[in-house]
């Protein structure tokens, strides 16, 4: 299995209250699977992405990715692991204001302190591949939706990962930009890569081979 995830939980301290916003989540993913979580808005979707993508400590249970269980790791390790091997598409925009398209793409390569130089052609190819050269130089300001979320996609994948773990990347977009974008994930699924994606959006879950629900912190079976 590339993902093993084995009774995990998040619990979160609002004033007196303590819940657990993930309870008890169990699942597991083959190294070519694309799995879709559903679930309504609180429902602990993002919550659970974040531990798998190891940017949360979960309160209890076990991340296993690749045979390496993530919170045996130190938070160095784990941020270099997350480098190496998960691409992370976070819900809402994330691209850096002050860099271009392509230094966006190239990120993870300037956090690694890795010579950005030597994946320009591979950066390249990939805008090429979404049909979104023209956007090379220009930057997020000057982009729309679709096409912001399409360079946080090639962001993703520019260290070539096993597993690529996407919150709602479809939302705030047209019909039109969600089958885009749809169809550049499935591509990327088909060529090997594990795809874990939450959504709300039904015709987004259809392109999956499995679709987990979420609901109050637990998955349901
Ligand atoms: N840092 C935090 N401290 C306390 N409570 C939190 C924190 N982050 C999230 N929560 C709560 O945990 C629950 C799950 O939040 P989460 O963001 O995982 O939901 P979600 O399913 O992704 O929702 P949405 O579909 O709106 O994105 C919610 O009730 C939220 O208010
Ligand atoms: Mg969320």
């Amino acid at each position: 299995m590339l993902l093993d995830i084995k009774n995990l939980r998040k619990d979160y301290t609002r004033g007196q209250q303590t819940f657990a916003a993930v309870n008890n989540v169990s699942f597991s993913m083959a190294s070519d699977d694309f799995v879709c979580i559903m679930g309504k808005s609180g429902s602990g979707k993002t919550t659970l992405l974040n531990m798998i993508a190891g940017l949360l400590t979960p309160t209890q249970g076990k991340i296993i990715i690749n045979d390496t269980n993530l919170f045996e790791l130190n938070d160095q390790q784990v941020s270099a692991f997350r480098n190496q091997h998960i691409g992370y598409i976070p819900q809402g925009s994330s691209l850096l204001p002050n860099l271009n398209a392509i230094d966006n793409i190239r990120l993870p390569f300037y956090l690694t302190k890795r010579e950005p130089q030597t994946c320009l052609s591979y950066a390249q190819s990939l805008l090429e591949k979404a049909n979104i050269s023209y956007l090379q130089e220009a930057f997020p300001a000057n982009m729309s939706g679709g096409e912001m979320r399409r360079i946080a996609i090639l962001r993703a994948l520019i260290c070539k990962p096993q597993l690529i773990i996407a919150d709602e990347p479809t939302s705030d977009l047209d019909d039109e930009s969600s089958a885009e974008i749809m169809q550049l994930l499935t591509e990327i699924n088909q060529q090997g890569t594990a795809l874990l994606i939450v959504t709300h959006d039904n015709d987004v879950a259809s392109y999956s081979q499995k679709v987990l629900k979420m609901s109050a912190g637990k998955l349901l079976t």
